[in-house]
């Protein structure tokens, strides 16, 4: 661990591309901050060390928010809101914040989440088949036990690339007939009973609960939502920084920050079948043009790390804005 990130690391859980993250987001005293994902607050702790501003720390999951009380008795100048990063917008203007000058988004689950058994995001522990970040609405569980098997297929196909997903769709259904899911073992033994193992080692289980788990929490979506709320928020000059650990997650970031760089045409809203598509108005300028990806130390310390992508995008002063062209 680096000295950056072992004294921004908050027990339980390593902040991943902590350097990077500042270096893009350049912190600076007076401005506002948004950690969209405050998790163990790592990245709130680091931003409001390097420099005398505020941070908004938002995160959907209770405890995240219950964790980060302790760290704003240190820091006063840490506001928590429990809420969905895609309502960032809504949510603030409660407070009285209309911008920004800095929004920061570290995608997926905390350390705190996968390695507690009793959330059931892992594989690896017996717990329930639970994976909700906000702990309401529907559970994995509901969803294996309760959707068609072809709802089920698609789910483990779209979100989590798996090849086998109709076998393991028609075990689901068979096997739930006789005994309901309840636990994160019962799922992951199916999975790893009914699909040959992987040659990289990887647990066969792996792409099931990743597709189950971004099902459970609408993370897709949410990651839409969130980039344009973030987006919108900016100040002339603010900057959104993105780190994102799977494909699926990187494309969205890359497109919808693409887009508003003016760098690939956007669909137009009236025509949903984007025969006439048009560029926005040049508003934003990426900082990366390649994601940027953790050293091989970092990789090596925590290998959490290892799959993270980090994007960037700033909006440009009002100066250097450019009009539509269509
Ligand atoms: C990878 S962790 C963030 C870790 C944090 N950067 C740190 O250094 O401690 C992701 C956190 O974001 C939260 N989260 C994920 N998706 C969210 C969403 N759509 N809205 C709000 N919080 C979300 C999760 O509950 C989790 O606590």
């Amino acid at each position: 661990m680096n000295a950056l990130t072992s004294s921004f690391s908050v027990q339980g859980h390593i902040p991943v591309m902590l350097s990077e993250v500042l270096d893009y987001l350049k912190p600076q005293a007076n401005k506002v901050y948004i950690d969209g994902t405050f998790g163990g607050g790592g990245y709130s702790k680091a931003i409001l060390s390097t420099a005398d501003c505020s941070v908004w720390g938002i995160d959907r999951d209770p405890d995240a928010i219950k964790r980060g009380e302790l760290l704003s008795n240190s820091f006063p100048k840490l506001h928590l809101v429990e809420t969905e990063f895609a309502k960032m917008d809504h949510a603030l203007k409660a407070y009285d914040i209309h911008s920004c000058d800095g929004v920061v988004l570290d995608l997926g689950v905390s350390s705190y989440q996968l390695d507690q058994a009793e959330r059931g995001f892992s594989f690896r522990y017996d717990g329930p088949l639970d994976m909700r970040m906000s702990q309401s609405g529907p559970t994995a569980a509901d969803l294996v036990n309760h959707l068609p098997e072809k709802e089920i297929a698609d789910i483990l196909w779209v979100y989590g690339e798996e090849r086998f997903s109709r076998r393991i769709a028609k075990m689901i259904v068979k096997q739930r007939i006789e005994e309901p899911f309840k636990t994160t073992q019962q799922l992951a033994n199916l999975i790893r009973n009914v699909i040959p193992a992987d040659k990289s080692g990887i647990d066969p289980a792996t792409r099931s609960f990743q597709a189950l788990r971004i099902k459970v929490n609408d993370e897709l979506q949410q990651i839409q939502q969130g980039i344009q709320a973030a987006l919108q928020l900016l100040k002339p000059e603010g900057r959104l920084v993105v780190v994102s650990f799977h494909s699926l997650e990187d494309r969205i970031v890359k497109n919808i920050m693409k887009q508003a760089a003016g760098k690939i045409a956007q669909p137009s809203r009236y025509d949903p079948q984007a025969l006439i598509t048009r560029k926005n108005p040049v508003t934003y300028r990426l900082l990366t043009s390649k994601p940027v990806r953790p050293t091989e130390e970092e990789c090596r310390i925590n290998p959490r790390s290892r799959s993270a992508r980090l994007r960037a995008i700033e909006r440009l002063p009002f100066s250097e804005q450019k009009g539509l062209s269509s």
